[in-house]
């Protein structure tokens, strides 16, 4: 039986992943206690007592603005753990797939991000995300990294569960409109990387090299997070009456800590060239991602 390890598997694109595999796997899932990822020295130890056939790693240090005050922790998370997953994976001789953002970008492209462009990251976050695919590519082998952007779940923190708590709660609501993206839903990315990751444990080791490097990994289509925020509005008057009117700011008006690209569109085509894999629009994930939650509200 193929033996899978996931890091940050309670997180919110983990906990997707750990539910793909209900039979025919054994998932390791080892939590913060037990390989804690801001120890990079204890990594390299622990993957080769379990020897995993694949690594997802889910784990990250996301606070995107208290990276800010954090850089040190949030690099030795997103840089150096990585770098020594990296390298468990090319002494086990197994595929890492690795996440990485859209954040890596500082969005000033006019179209859509391709894995070859320049990184170029406005914040701390970005810049420990970059340096991180930059040590497993020079660390690693078979490694995969996924770049995700504007990840959101049903279950977990993030734009949208505030957005509907704030839509609930108030009258008026501000939202930024000169930021664009592709709203990717954690259930679609889980199953696109499930995908892959069936793919890489049947190929031999010549084949998976070929493909090792960076993929983007995001819905299709364009939106700004004011018009996110709609669309959200809308999915609730579905199912009972939500009264609040959001209008919609420029960026400069909602200062914080991290400054955020412009554009976070990053072009699929490379993924779809090389695995066979169509991009699905945000609207149809969105509503695939949240629809049973809508009904419960
Ligand atoms: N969220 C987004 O909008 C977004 C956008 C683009 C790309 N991404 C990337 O996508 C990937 C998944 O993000 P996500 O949103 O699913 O993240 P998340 O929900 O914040 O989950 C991160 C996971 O990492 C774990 N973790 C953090 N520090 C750790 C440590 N020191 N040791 C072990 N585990 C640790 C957390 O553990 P606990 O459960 O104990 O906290 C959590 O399970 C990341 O690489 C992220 O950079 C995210």
């Amino acid at each position: 039986m193929k033996r899978l390890l996931i890091t940050g598997a309670n997180g919110q694109l983990g906990s997707r992943i750990q539910g793909l595999w209900k039979t025919g796997y054994e998932v390791l899932c080892p939590d913060r206690q037990v390989l804690d990822l801001s120890r990079p020295e204890k990594i390299g130890p622990w993957i080769k007592a379990n020897r995993p056939d694949l690594i997802f790693n889910c784990a990250a240090y996301t606070a995107v603005d208290k990276a800010e005050a954090e850089a040190e922790l949030a690099h030795l998370i997103n840089t150096n753990a990585p770098a020594e997953l990296a390298k468990a994976a090319k002494a086990l001789k197994i595929p890492l797939i690795h996440y990485s953002t859209d954040y890596v970008f500082d969005g000033t492209k006019p179209g859509p991000y391709l894995e070859s462009d320049p990184t170029a990251p406005l914040n701390q976050y970005g810049r420990s995300k970059a340096l991180g695919e930059e040590a497993v590519l020079a660390e690693g082998d078979l490694v995969y990294i996924l770049r995700v952007s504007w990840l959101y779940s049903r279950s977990h923190p993030c734009f949208y569960q505030t957005m509907v708590r704030l839509l609930k709660e108030r009258d008026e609501l501000k939202v930024v409109n000169d930021q664009i993206g592709a709203p990717t839903a954690a259930g679609w990315a889980a199953f696109e990387s499930g995908i892959l990751a069936e793919k890489l444990l049947s190929w031999d080791l010549e084949r998976s090299k070929t493909h090792r490097g960076i993929y983007h990994l995001s819905a299709s289509g364009q939106i700004s997070w004011y018009e996110f925020a709609q669309e959200i509005l809308k999915s609730l008057n579905l199912v009972g009456q939500v009264d609040c009117n959001i209008s919609p700011i420029p960026a400069d008006q909602y200062p914080l800590p991290a400054k955020r690209p412009q554009n976070s569109i990053l072009s699929n085509q490379k993924r779809a060239l090389i695995f066979g894999r169509p991009q699905m629009d945000w609207r149809t994930q969105f509503y695939a991602e949240v629809g049973s939650q809508l009904r419960q509200t």
